[in-house]
């Protein structure tokens, strides 16, 4: 049985006095919160002041990005030891606003892996086909080529992204920010595929890893997604903003079973 993950997207949202706030708000909402792992991943300045309100708490932090380098001449890069030196649990590599806003492509996601992986940190790493991509019906051949750049990694580097848990994060590009969230048995169907794509490299690889949905999670449409069997938790932006309807979505995730119960799939 895999643990359910919910990681709230801050994105370029927060200010030291709005997240002292935001962070306290989540820290008690949550405190109760059993058999679930939750985390929030903020903008690079801010991992320091998440490491100091979140140290003592059950949830984790990271960051949204990771540099593809280690060290250098390379203006404006973090390194995945400078995020690890601030306790972080995660970093989001590849998400589609770094692909689409900065052309990251899946080789540098995937060296971006490699970096997170060697430093101990569990790469989130975002896969998810644009709106015309969709409607082509090229999801599934998007995917592939997403999951698949994954294995061109070495072995120690892949037996290390095992050890450390790497997530997978299934995005629709369209559905992120809009207010239309996948349709459950789409979102699962994709997600069925991408652990069938991970199983034909290595089958306990597959059972383990945790892939969460998202794009435009609320409390309202979390249950019926959540409930699918190989919907692992989320990756939620917006509703992230709000400790309460954070709250609401790491409850469903953490109680799908008696929260969700009967909930319309459709
Ligand atoms: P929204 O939940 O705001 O659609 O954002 C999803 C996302 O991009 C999380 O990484």
């Amino acid at each position: 049985m895999r643990k359910k993950l919910v990681v709230g997207n801050w994105k370029l949202h927060g200010s030291l006095v709005e997240n002292e706030k935001l962070l306290d708000e989540i820290a008690t909402q949550l405190k109760d919160l059993r058999n679930i792992d939750c985390g929030v991943c903020l903008p690079y300045p801010y991992l320091f002041q998440a490491q100091r309100k979140l140290a003592n708490t059950s949830i984790l932090w990271g960051a949204q990005n990771v540099s593809q380098f280690l060290a250098g001449a390379y203006t404006s890069s973090v390194s995945a030891k400078m995020i690890a030196d601030f306790g972080c649990s995660f970093a989001i590599v590849g998400h589609s606003e770094r692909r689409s806003y900065s052309h990251e492509s899946n080789q540098k996601a995937v060296i971006r892996i490699k970096r997170a992986v060697d430093a101990g940190i569990t790469p989130i790493y975002c896969v998810g086909e644009t709106l015309a991509e969709y409607g082509l019906g090229q999801t599934k051949k998007i995917i592939e080529a997403q999951i698949l750049a994954i294995f061109g990694l070495d072995a120690i580097t892949l037996s290390r992204a095992k050890a450390v848990g790497l997530v997978v994060a299934y995005e629709p590009v369209w559905a992120i920010g809009t207010g239309h969230a996948a349709q459950p048995a789409q979102a699962q169907m994709v997600h069925h595929f991408i652990r069938a794509l991970i199983a034909q490299h290595d089958a306990d690889f597959a059972e383990k890893v945790r892939i969460i949905y998202g794009g435009s999670l609320t409390p309202v449409n979390a249950c019926s997604l959540l409930i699918m069997p190989d919907i692992d938790g989320g990756l939620v932006g917006h509703s992230a903003l709000n400790a309460l309807t954070f709250k609401a979505i790491c409850e469903m995730a953490a109680h799908t079973h008696e929260l969700c119960e009967g909930i319309s799939c459709d």
